[in-house]
């Protein structure tokens, strides 16, 4: 293992600033010898001299950012610091509350040398917003780039989180749905974003013919990328608006549709419904309050449904995530009933 190796009186000061350049690599021991202090570094540090050392590599703990960031922040700081993050491919996205905005640089650059893999390190600036469902970000440390590659399931992503939608916390409800298609499915996915229901899908379901409708000019150019990756070649990309697309193309086609816009799904129920099959499935996607929250969903989804004509009947309801401390993502997993008298 490489280390740095400086005299004990400029310790701290210089694991501070190793820290900062993202140089410090946590996961091994800081050793100390006669009158200096080893540090654990990934490249060269001016002014002093870097040496070998055989080491152990220290095992992973959550609590790493907190031990890099103690003696830099104060206890108080500390208290404030959010230290889960969103890991997507070797971008960290992290948020950092305002009051420690002076200190995000040195959060940053100690996140990147407590985890290895980790290139960039971005700050959320914003929630999810706009009818794209991007967040803003800027980079806090690390290469400034908002591209990464993103592996899930065996599928290949690759995506520009500051100018599309994508979410690592949806990929066990992508398996979910993955595991429900039969052979030769017609699927509608709506709201596709850069393809990664379509994709994780097309993976284990060949003869699954899917059609993926997305409003967001970037997200669609990603996922045409996306598709020729994969060699997902059942998978076609439209860009357009899901209601106009399917009620001009897609009436009574799908055997399958899926709804992942928690945010305003129920606003397109009625072309959800006319894209299914008489007996075909709408995976329904909606943010509901803690207290009832499939009884809210099923509420909406029963609402659309008599405005349409149409019967629906939940073969199966699950909460997906945690959304805000009063409100949970739902997915109802509906069966269309149509002639109904
Ligand atoms: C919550 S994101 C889900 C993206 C993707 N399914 C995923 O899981 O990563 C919702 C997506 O719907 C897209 N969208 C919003 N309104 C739309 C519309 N009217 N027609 C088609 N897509 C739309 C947004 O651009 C966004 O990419």
């Amino acid at each position: 293992m490489k280390y740095l190796k400086v005299p004990r009186k400029q310790g701290e000061k210089i694991r501070r600033e190793l820290i900062h350049a993202g140089l410090f690599d946590a996961n091994y021991p800081i050793l100390s010898e006669g009158g200096f202090v080893l540090f654990p570094v990934s490249g060269s540090f001016g002014g002093f001299e870097t040496v070998g050392r055989e080491a152990e590599k220290r095992p992973i703990h959550h609590e790493k950012l907190e031990d890099a960031l103690s003696g830099i922040l104060s206890p108080a700081e500390l208290e404030s610091l959010i230290g889960s993050f969103d890991l997507i491919g070797d971008i960290a996205i992290i948020e950092i509350p305002d009051a420690l905005e002076p200190r995000e640089k040195e959060i940053g650059g100690a996140l990147l040398s407590v985890h290895k893999n980790l290139r960039t390190v971005l700050r959320k600036l914003s929630p999810m917003e706009g009818e794209f469902r991007v967040r803003r970000v800027k980079c806090i440390a690390g290469e400034d780039r908002t591209t990464a590659l993103y592996k899930e399931s065996g599928v290949v992503m690759e995506l520009d989180v500051a100018k599309v939608y994508f979410s690592v916390r949806l990929s066990h409800e992508r398996t979910r749905i993955a595991s429900l298609v039969r052979p030769g499915e017609r699927i509608l996915a709506l709201f596709a974003g850069v393809g990664p229901f379509p994709l994780v899908i097309a993976k284990t379901h060949k003869d699954a013919e899917i059609v993926a409708i997305e409003l967001n000019p970037d997200a669609v150019a990603a996922m045409e990328k996306n598709i020729v990756r994969n060699k997902a070649k059942n998978v076609k990309a439209v860009l357009g608006d899901a209601r106009r697309e399917v009620l001009a193309h897609y009436p009574g086609w799908a055997d399958r549709v899926l709804m992942p816009l928690p945010k305003g799904a129920h606003d397109f129920l009625d072309a959800a419904f006319a894209g299914a099959k008489d007996g075909g499935i709408v995976h329904f996607y909606t943010f509901a309050g803690m207290k009832s929250p499939f009884e809210e969903a099923i509420a909406k989804a029963e609402y659309a449904a008599k405005a349409s004509g149409v019967k629906v009947e939940a073969a199966s309801q699950r909460i997906v995530r945690p959304y805000s401390p009063q409100t949970v993502q739902v997915v109802l997993d509906l069966i269309v009933r149509k002639n109904v008298t």
